[in-house]
């Protein structure tokens, strides 16, 4: 056991404390057959032998690029029509893959291998320039010649028992490897999942195992429960994204370049990738963030629309004691005029903690309570754990059983784990047997009146004293025909099973969009839904560390995610809590949720002013309801997350690039949360162009730095000149209305900003200019036509 296993066990055992000393006693028990099921089913280490590509002998031109031969490894090169670079090494090929979305896309007919300089080749396409060096270097590089990446030769240790290609793509165990690139001096390094240090990540390792931290993490605390192998790189020379299509346990790098102040002696940016085994294939998209966002969504999936009202204030608790105090929660938003769109229901609802079940005593007639609920316009959302409890003569353990469902140890015994309802057995949802049984299971869900799916300890996470805590890494798996254990199969454990669920969902009811959010996930999983925080610690470095998280899983693909408002444990100051609730009310997913043995989280639990100023949150956040509706559509038309890092449309501001405590929601406004105590101003880095603040009409010039108020009553947003933001309507009635900002003075209708409005239910895109005529802020529709809308002009 390394000192991050130590480290992590601790923490395990002491947050059990809370739940009693039996469970420690099975954790033990629990740990030990871990250790047994992979000292019978792992093979040692054995010897291995160091491997690099060698001498290049020849290339097979072929559409979009082509394979090169080297003495002791082959690299296949195809470049898609719309740009993206696919590079497979030793055989390697885009599929299968759990991370695209549908056929790999098509390779650019015009561009093939040619012979470049020094016995290397190139392949010239419209985007992107590509060479391999006769050892093995990849270079990628803009049209005009500019070098964004270069990826050294990469080395692999065989092993005696190693798979063939075949069984390498496919999740085969195969060599382990390393591969390192350079990246421009000025770059700075975004995404890899959910990191808490981030969003920009600084020198150090990154490991990519999804885990569980363990009652509840901080910034720095890493690996977490999503870990993707993608970053985003942005330098001045142009952004681009890498994903190392590989789901075995691994580790990025990273070192920040250096530059050399025009002496010429510039450091750059350096990056290490290594894997315990699988192939070694990337994909590298480049263009600006929005066209290399849109090519990661082309290639990964479009990401879900939640429905409208997951767009809404929620409320989640894990202690809910009973339905009465779900309705007395109910009832406090509504006896005060709070709005509220979702309640969620923990593990506490469930019997014994047993998935798919209820507890009678404590709420005696769930479906009723939906339905009142629901005639107050609040939803019921329920958790889902995958583990179920080993009981014989319980049905859903009996139907796994007999649907052959549970993952299985190396000797074909069903492999057994510590969970909430005690010995548990684990879905195997790389199996597509097991991910049909397990979406038949949400109807009994959808009987029970709820409307939405909140998927939880999917790492999988495992009750263990010490040691890891999941599945043996000795497990098999499916994996999707290809077969393979716990290694290939850990990290993309969650996506299967949010396709599980997201699929029999849309089955079930054809006529909703599914509402899902899972804990653990992978690339590709924003095509099933969302995710959120986890157990961030309630503190101001858990405040931040949560607006990392949403940050770079946007920049990975998936754009709904939220905090824990308040934070997961503890109880948060007034000024904590108020100050997070502010920050959440602008972001997508909007939820309080607390540990059970957490103090309360609901907005008056923390003195009237507080109330006061979380009730004009919630306003403003329901005011801005139509926006973030536009919002998630345009996150699956385009791949752009919600909330966006502020440099988005500027990377080549290196000040917006090293900013990382405010965000752009959407093209309009900018968020700056105020993320430490006794603040009430706080300096604010705008991108160029005009932008006001929205509480003061106050108009203010970029790129620069400014301080602005952020008294306790409000946290600073602005807005971009020339914006249209659709609202509700001021009238009430559900209707829409659009805000528009004044653009900077004198510019003609149509030069500046604008706007998109996606509108319920059809889901129609439309398109709004804006501009100065005749010293009148004018509005129209793109390409001429009644705006249609009731329009209020601000700023002006
Ligand atoms: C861990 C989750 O992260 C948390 O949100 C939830 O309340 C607990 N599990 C209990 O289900």
């Amino acid at each position: 056991m390394d000192a991050h296993d130590l480290g992590r066990s601790v923490k395990w055992v002491t947050s059990f404390r809370t739940v009693g000393a039996a469970r420690v006693l099975r954790s033990v028990r629990a740990a030990w057959w871990r250790r047994r099921a992979d000292a019978v089913g792992l093979a040692g280490p054995g010897p291995e032998r160091a491997r690099v590509p060698g001498a290049a002998r020849g290339a097979e031109p072929a559409p979009g690029g082509g394979v090169v031969h080297f003495a002791r490894s082959s690299l296949r090169v195809r470049v898609a029509a719309g740009g993206a670079v696919f590079c497979g090494w030793d055989g390697a090929a885009p599929e299968p893959s759990y991370a695209l979305a549908g056929p790999v896309p098509e390779a650019d007919e015009r561009a093939v291998l040619e012979p470049d300089r020094d016995g290397g080749w190139r392949v010239v396409s419209e985007r992107v320039l590509v060479t391999v060096s006769r050892h093995g270097a990849v270079e990628v590089r803009t049209p005009g010649g500019v070098v964004l990446r270069r990826d050294h030769p990469p080395r692999w240790w065989d092993r005696a028992d190693a798979a063939g290609p075949a069984g390498r793509a496919a999740g085969g165990a195969g060599p382990r490897w390393a591969q390192r690139s350079e990246v421009p001096a000025d770059a700075r390094f975004f995404g890899l999942g959910g990191r808490s240090a981030g969003p920009r990540l600084r020198d150090g390792t990154y490991l990519l195992w999804n885990e569980d931290p363990g009652g509840s993490f901080g910034p720095g605390d890493d690996p977490l429960y999503i870990t993707m192998p993608v970053q985003l790189v942005v330098a001045d020379a142009g952004t681009h994204l890498v994903f190392h299509d590989n789901s075995w346990e691994g580790r990025v790098t990273l070192w920040e370049g250096e530059e050399g102040g025009g002496s010429g002696h510039d450091r750059p940016g350096r990056c290490e990738v290594r894997a315990a085994g699988g192939p070694l294939r990337t994909w590298v998209i480049t263009g600006t963030p929005a066209r290399v966002l849109g090519g990661w969504s082309a290639l990964t999936g479009r990401a879900a629309v939640p429905p409208a009202w997951a767009l809404g204030p929620q409320h989640a608790r894990w202690g809910f004691g009973s339905a009465d105090e779900v309705r007395r929660v109910v009832a406090g938003y509504r006896e005060r005029g709070l709005p509220l769109s979702a309640v969620h229901l923990d593990i506490d609802h469930y019997r014994g903690h047993r998935v798919f079940t209820v507890d009678r005593e404590r709420f005696p007639d769930l479906p009723g309570l939906a339905a009142e609920l629901r005639e107050r316009g609040v939803r019921l959302v329920s958790i889902v754990d995958p583990g179920v409890k080993a009981e014989p003569g319980w049905e859903v353990f009996d139907g796994g059983l007999a649907a052959d469902a549970f993952v299985r140890d190396a000797r074909g015994r069903v492999v057994r784990g510590e969970v909430w309802a005690g010995t548990s057995v684990f879905p195997d949802f790389t199996d597509p047997r097991a991910r049909e049984w397990w979406g038949g299971l949400y109807a009994e869900r959808l009987a029970q009146g709820f409307s939405g799916f909140w998927h939880d300890m999917n790492e999988p996470a495992a009750f263990a004293a010490f040691g890891e805590h999941t599945l043996p890494r000795s497990a098999r798996h499916a994996l999707d025909g290809a077969g393979g254990d716990h290694r290939a199969a850990h990290n993309v454990y969650a996506l299967c099973m949010a396709r599980a669920g997201y699929e029999a969902l849309r089955a079930l009811r054809p006529d909703e969009r599914p509402f899902l959010f899972s804990r653990s996930g992978w690339a590709g999983m924003q095509r099933y839904g969302g995710t959120w925080s986890g157990d961030v610690v309630t503190g101001w470095p858990g405040l931040r560390a949560s607006l990392a998280l949403v940050l770079g899983l946007g920049l990975c693909g998936v754009p709904y995610s939220g905090p824990d408002v308040g934070g997961f444990t503890g109880s948060p100051s007034p000024e904590l809590y108020l100050r997070w609730f502010q920050m959440g009310a602008f972001l997508p997913l909007f939820r309080t949720h607390s540990a059970i043995s957490a103090g309360r989280r609901e907005p008056w639990e923390f003195g009237a002013e507080v109330l006061a100023h979380a009730a004009a949150a919630l306003r403003e956040r329901v005011r801005l309801l139509p926006y973030f509706v536009t919002l998630a559509h345009l996150a699956r038309l385009t791949g752009a997350p919600y909330a966006r890092p502020v440099w988005w449309r500027s990377p080549e501001d290196r000040a917006l690039r090293d900013c990382e405590d405010q965000f752009l929601l959407g093209d309009a406004l900018l968020v700056a949360p105020v993320l430490e105590p006794g603040a009430s101003r706080r300096a604010v880095r705008l991108p160029r162009g005009r932008w006001y603040d929205v509480a003061t009409e106050r108009a203010y010039e970029g790129p620069g730095q400014v301080l602005l108020d952020a008294p306790l009553s409000r946290i600073p947003v602005l807005a971009r000149a020339g914006c249209v933001i659709p609202v509700a309507s001021s009238s009430g009635g559900g209707g829409v209305e659009l805000e528009v900002w004044a653009p900077a003075p004198g510019v003609g209708v149509g030069r500046s900003e604008g706007g998109v409005v996606v509108v319920e239910p059809a889901g129609v895109v439309e398109r709004f200019v804006t501009g100065w005529r005749e010293g009148a802020v004018v509005v129209g529709r793109e390409g001429g036509g009644e705006v249609g809308y009731r329009v209020r002009v601000r700023g002006v």
